[in-house]
């Protein structure tokens, strides 16, 4: 199949050229229709949806989850996205003061001042190790954590792929190495269902929190929660409901009424992640992103933000110094790729200079990031 049919899959404006897939998936048509049926069936009589199919249909989604993440159905929950996952985990451990949280740099900002609430609450402290930029090998990662372990350390919060620059880092041996040290691990996978192969209890955590309304094609707001090891008991949802003092997915599965459609849809997703090839997919992006960025790193003579290896389908190079180095010139020069020449990507600026982020997606091309390099040549 051409690759112009397959972004017929989605509802994208065809005037505009999307490189964010990372940042907010895009629903494709078919899931869309997927869940458009659950809303009509739901609104023909929602008392028996809501209280008669529901919790079926919710471990149903759970199940299929579990199949694509070789987990169990039972260690599985939903959430309304990783923010409300990892709040939850994080507000229903207990810190005592001088207890240390480490949360290294390039944590995403949100999930930074989270575990800074939870901290001001209770006394515990933030240590945040610096992860190089550029990052030259996963060793690198797993020292620049590690040396921040002490015997206060009780949790660590890594990220499974680095929001900001796009790289993976190694969560098996940061893991391992936190619980040699008496650490429990949250595991922040916004960013990889979907994006690069998954198998939960192979990833070291505790708990595993993952968006599924990005790269595994579920309507947004959907994510979920893994806990599979004994720490599964410790953990509670952010609002708690009706299932409260029954278990995991007992008080997970009801949180309030909400629109179930998205989780109903995690199957349909699935389905359709396969069709595009599921793990040749993911190849097929990765290697597309990875000629997207030299491709960049050669016209204007600028560093990746890590060895090559390190990314999948989301990485970013750097920009040459005539953009800017600040904040506002990176958000100054986001807006004129959206507003003047539709094109959207996100800019950071880091370490003194701005950094390009693209994402390949199935309906990416690379004469979509060859649009870029010309527009900004002009620039
Ligand atoms: C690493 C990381 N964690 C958490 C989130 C939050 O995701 P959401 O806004 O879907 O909760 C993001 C969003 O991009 C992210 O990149």
């Amino acid at each position: 199949m051409r690759d112009h049919s397959i972004r017929d899959f989605w509802p994208l404006d065809p005037a505009i050229t999307y490189l964010n897939h990372g940042g907010f998936g895009v629903t494709p048509r078919e899931v869309a229709a997927v869940q458009a049926d659950f809303r009509a069936r739901i609104e023909a009589n929602p008392m028996r949806f809501m209280m008669g199919e529901y919790p079926a249909a919710v471990r149903a989604s759970a199940a299929a989850l579990a199949a694509f993440l070789g987990a169990k159905a039972e260690d599985i929950v939903f959430t309304e996205n990783a923010t409300s996952g990892l709040n939850a985990v994080l507000r229903s451990l207990d810190f005592a003061p001088g207890d240390e949280i480490v949360v290294p740099t390039l944590a995403y900002g949100a999930m930074m001042k989270a575990a800074r609430y939870v901290a001001s609450r209770t006394g515990a402290k933030i240590v945040t190790p610096e992860i190089p930029l550029p990052l030259p090998s996963h060793q690198a990662a797993i020292d620049a954590v590690t040396a921040a372990f002490s015997p206060r350390t009780k949790l660590v919060l890594i990220d499974h792929i680095v929001s900001p620059t796009g790289f993976g880092l190694p969560v098996r041996a940061i893991a391992d190495a936190a619980h040699a040290a008496g650490a429990q691990v949250l595991i922040d996978g916004a960013h990889a269902p979907g994006h690069i192969p998954l198998v939960m209890a192979e990833t070291g955590g505790d708990w595993y929190v993952g968006n599924l309304h990005k790269w595994l094609f579920v309507p947004r707001a959907c994510g979920f929660l893994w806990a599979g090891g004994a720490a599964r008991h410790l953990i509670h949802p952010l609002a708690i409901s009706h299932g409260y003092e029954q278990g995991l997915t007992a008080e997970f599965d009801w949180t309030g009424t909400h629109d179930p459609t998205p989780i109903l849809c995690v199957p349909a997703a699935i389905a359709f992640h396969e069709k595009l090839g599921g793990a040749a997919l993911m190849q097929r992006n990765a290697v597309l992103l990875r000629e997207a960025l030299d491709r960049v790193a050669a016209a204007f003579q600028t560093p990746l933000g890590a060895a090559p290896a390190l990314f999948a389908s989301m990485g970013t190079v750097g920009l040459p110094q005539r953009f800017g180095a600040t904040d506002a010139e990176a958000a100054a020069l986001r807006r004129t790729l959206s507003d003047a020449h539709r094109i959207e990507a996100v800019i950071s600026a880091q370490k003194g200079q701005l950094w390009l982020r693209l994402a390949a997606q199935a309906y990416n091309e690379i004469a979509d990031y060859e649009r870029l390099i010309a527009v900004l040549r002009t620039l």
